[in-house]
């Protein structure tokens, strides 16, 4: 596509909207939740603030300034600046591959639950909710229906393009989102026991951080503002050429930080309260919170509400984790829109097939301890993502170069950012990179920390 006939979004809510429904998503409400249980809680959380605010948005604003000045998708926009770094936008689309492969997995578990949530959940009892979980995403076929009605909604969307696909459903749900993620809150902070979940959750115990926790917080920071594997790099292609990039680099992260804050405070209390294990991973928010739908005065409709939010924040990222790639078929070998979409939307339902059934049936096939469903977890959000993000931020500062980029995120100087030069001269050419570079290297055992 030239850049005269490039789609771009109708308006700057409608960017926003976009990138918000691209950045808050599973990642937020179902992945959060379960790292912070798994890492230690609290000083897991100050990590991933931390991270958010140095790493974040400074490679936030990085990404859409690239995307909006080349007006192409990840794999061609290193390409217009320099050629031989094309690779590396091709490690933003295998990411995004591997993760829509698990995560319309989990986006079909949300469809099913909103179906469980409108029957009512049976009972409080963690034996209960955790075997109803269990044999759900452990059956060879019921989760499959739903993950097949999940990439049916993902494909039909992208199919049909920017303004009438992605950004007319992005605008609806976020604020409904937000309100019913706030009435939870405070239903499971006053539940009898919430505070241990409470203090689980807040008072943070640093002696709980590793190497290990690092990278996790890293890898979320990416995978939760969409970063990494072109989504937003693609959405700010889409970007018109008089928006303000930093006053909408930093809300879409903002908004994004306090709903997965929020999702804490609606699970951790529940945990608690209820005597779940927080460790429990990717179960977490679908076996405590029909424990807390059904105690809860009306808790069908709250229950039912949610998981349909649920359902629609997933979705309005996996059609921006779905929308890269089919940029890059289009953009790159010439495929017409409908049948890159249709095509690559299909492989990667097929993948996912075999990702929920690796929760089940093929839970015998491990690598390196993960089946396959984890596995994609894993290597996409804790390795390729980071990768692609430290090399993208390099890429920018020092190849298209710092002052370019901040051109660009300007508007030539038309628009303030108040903290451009120190983006431009520090944040994106030093902390972000060295920082990635260190967490990433002593996650991996080359440096010690
Ligand atoms: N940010 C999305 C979420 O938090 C997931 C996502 C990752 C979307 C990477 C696009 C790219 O659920």
């Amino acid at each position: 596509m030239t850049g005269e006939s490039r789609e771009t979004f109708g308006s700057k809510m409608g960017f926003i909207f976009a990138a918000a429904g691209s950045a808050i998503g599973l990642g937020n409400i179902w992945r959060f939740p379960y790292l912070v249980g798994m890492y230690g809680g609290a000083a897991f959380l100050i990590v991933y603030l931390v991270m958010v605010a140095i790493i974040g948005i400074v490679c936030f604003v990085a990404e859409v300034s690239l995307g909006r000045h080349t007006r192409q998708s990840n794999v061609g926009a290193f390409k217009a600046i320099k050629p031989s770094w094309a690779p590396v936008g091709l490690i933003g689309i295998i990411a995004g591959f591997m993760i829509l492969s698990f995560y319309g997995v989990v986006g079909g578990w949300s469809i099913y639950y909103f179906f469980k949530a409108i029957a009512g959940f049976p009972s409080a009892d963690p034996g209960v909710c955790g075997d109803m979980f269990g044999s759900f995403v452990s059956h060879p076929v019921s989760p499959l229906i739903f993950t097949a009605l999940f990439m049916i909604a993902t494909i039909y969307i992208v199919y049909s393009g920017i303004q009438d696909g992605i950004e007319k459903y992005s605008n609806i749900m976020m604020p409904a989102l937000f309100v019913i993620i706030v009435i939870l809150a405070i239903r499971s902070v006053t539940l009898p026991g919430a505070s241990a979940g409470l203090e689980f959750y807040l008072k943070p115990d640093f002696s709980k951080i590793t190497g290990e926790t690092l990278l996790a917080a890293l890898g979320q920071v990416f995978f939760t503002l969409s970063l990494g594997m072109g989504s937003i790099l693609t959405y700010g292609s889409y970007l018109s050429q008089d928006e303000n990039i930093p006053s909408v680099c930093t809300t879409v992260p903002l908004m994004d930080t306090l709903i997965a804050f929020l999702a804490g405070l609606v699970i951790f209390p529940a945990v608690f309260a209820y005597g779940f294990e927080p460790t429990s991973g990717g179960g977490l928010v679908f076996i405590t919170l029909p424990a807390v739908f059904s105690e809860m005065p009306a808790g069908i409709l709250f229950g039912s509400a949610f998981f349909f939010l649920i359902f629609l924040a997933a979705l309005t990222s996996a059609i921006s984790l779905l929308e890269p790639v089919v940029a890059y078929m289009i953009e790159e070998h010439g495929w017409e829109r409908r049948r890159a979409t249709v095509i690559m939307g299909s492989i990667i339902f097929a993948v996912g097939i075999f990702a929920s059934l690796s929760n089940g049936v093929l839970s015998g096939f491990k690598i390196g301890g993960m089946v396959l469903f984890d596995l994609l977890d894993y290597i996409s959000g804790n390795w390729l993502l980071p990768i692609s993000g430290l090399l993208t931020a390099i890429f920018v500062a020092w190849v298209w170069g710092s002052d370019n980029a901040l051109q660009e995120a300007t508007n030539d100087g038309t628009v303030e950012f108040a903290w451009g030069n120190l983006w431009a001269n520090v944040l994106i050419k030093y902390v972000a990179p060295i920082l990635i570079a260190i967490v990433f290297l002593s996650s991996i055992g080359l440096i010690k920390v």
